[in-house]
């Protein structure tokens, strides 16, 4: 199989990670006889600082015509008091908007030899399975207006949906629920927000037409407790934009760490931007210290979601587990009797475990 993937490091410790994604599917593709052509772009500070605007027309558009899109990170305390509109950020934000990214999956899956690492007892941690379908384009995020006002002495941002964008990402909530265990969480703040009553009937609706998914509506802040005390309760959770950024990062927790995961950004025909949940972690950047399992793992979905990989993918999967299982981790681990790796060498390990 030929493909052309479209590669955005960006900035912080994003070509950290970067470079070892591609290496990882290099050997994927020497193994299993294929031909990825990569090809590199900037998005974020790293654009800006060269063109001025974190995501220039012309590389939105090699992004288009490419097969798939990695994404390493964005942002950093450099680009921190650039206007408001050029921040590294928006740069992100415009490419999951233009290429309509609407369904982001952030599965949260612990490996068993991480258990340990996870600041959470064993027995609430061990087995945990979530898929977080995130939606990805709308809410608070895109709403208008978003902007200071009388003197600068009063706010307002526009918490925006409307029902198509809703009912699109719920459906996609309850699709991978028949695909997993059948059961499906829809979080929302409907004690207060209205938009969120809209977005609760719209799950009543739908789900009519998926008699065998088992639906349950839950408050996001009672769910971020749940999430702690007791993950094993959910199988696929289903939110709006800014509650499944908060929820995501919080549930990497129970992995262990926020460098363990990956995400997929979808749009309505498949294609996909692939991305870790963590940041460009400016405390560690250029250090060869960041896990770079998040970004590898982002690789794996690509080759699954976007190209149909199935083997390839579960390769990856397992050599990931199969470098845990032997003590290799980052210093974002804390595992007794581990050895603390760099993340070049932790990027050895995983492509020498794909046999
Ligand atoms: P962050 O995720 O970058 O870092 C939070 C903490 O987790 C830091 O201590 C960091 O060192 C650690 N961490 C993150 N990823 C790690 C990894 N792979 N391995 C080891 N440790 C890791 O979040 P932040 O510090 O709040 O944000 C920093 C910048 O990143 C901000 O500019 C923010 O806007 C941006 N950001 C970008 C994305 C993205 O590009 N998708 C996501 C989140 C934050
Ligand atoms: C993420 C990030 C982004 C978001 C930021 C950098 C715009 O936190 O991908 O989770 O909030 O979506
Ligand atoms: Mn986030």
């Amino acid at each position: 199989m030929k493909k052309h993937i479209f590669t955005l490091p960006g900035d912080g410790v994003g070509p950290e990670v970067m470079a070892g994604a591609i290496e990882v599917l290099k050997k994927i593709a020497k193994k299993y006889n294929h031909e990825f052509t990569f090809e590199e772009g900037l998005i974020g500070g790293a654009a800006y600082d060269v063109h001025g605007t974190p995501l220039d027309d012309k590389t939105l558009d090699r992004a288009k015509n490419s097969d798939a899109i990695l994404l390493g990170a964005v942002g950093g305390p450099a680009w921190d008091n650039v206007d408001k509109t050029l921040r590294p950020e928006q740069g992100l934000l415009k490419i999951r908007k233009e290429l309509g990214l609407f369904s982001n999956l952030r599965p949260i899956k612990v490996f068993d030899k991480l258990i340990p690492a996870s600041p959470l007892k064993e027995a609430i941690v061990g087995g945990t399975d979530i898929l977080f379908v995130r939606e990805l384009t709308g809410g608070l995020y895109f709403g208008k207006p978003s902007e200071r006002k009388d003197g600068g002495n009063s706010v307002v941002d526009t918490l925006q949906y409307t029902r198509e964008e809703i009912e699109r990402i719920v459906e996609y909530g309850f699709e991978a629920a028949t695909l997993r265990g059948n059961k499906l969480t829809s979080v929302d703040k409907a004690n207060v927000l209205e938009s969120s009553r809209m977005w609760r009937e719209i799950v009543d609706a739908k789900s009519v037409d998926y008699p065998d998914v088992e639906v349950e509506h839950a408050l996001v802040d009672s769910t971020a407790m749940k999430l702690i005390t007791d993950p094993g309760h959910f199988d696929v959770v289903v939110t709006e934009n800014l509650f499944g950024d908060i929820l995501s990062d919080e549930a990497s927790v129970i992995t262990g760490s926020i460098g363990l995961l990956p995400s997929a950004s979808l749009n309505s025909s498949g294609f996909g931007l692939y991305e870790p949940v963590h940041g460009s972690a400016p405390d560690i950047a250029g250090e060869n210290k960041v896990n770079p399992l998040a970004m590898i793992l982002s690789a794996a979905m690509m080759l699954k979601y976007t190209f149909h990989l199935t083997d390839e993918s579960e390769a990856i999967e397992q050599s990931v587990d199969a470098a845990l299982k032997s003590g290799f981790h980052t210093a974002d681990l804390d595992i007794e009797g581990g050895k603390t790796v760099s993340t070049e060498e932790m990027v050895e390990v995983v492509i020498n475990n794909i046999k």
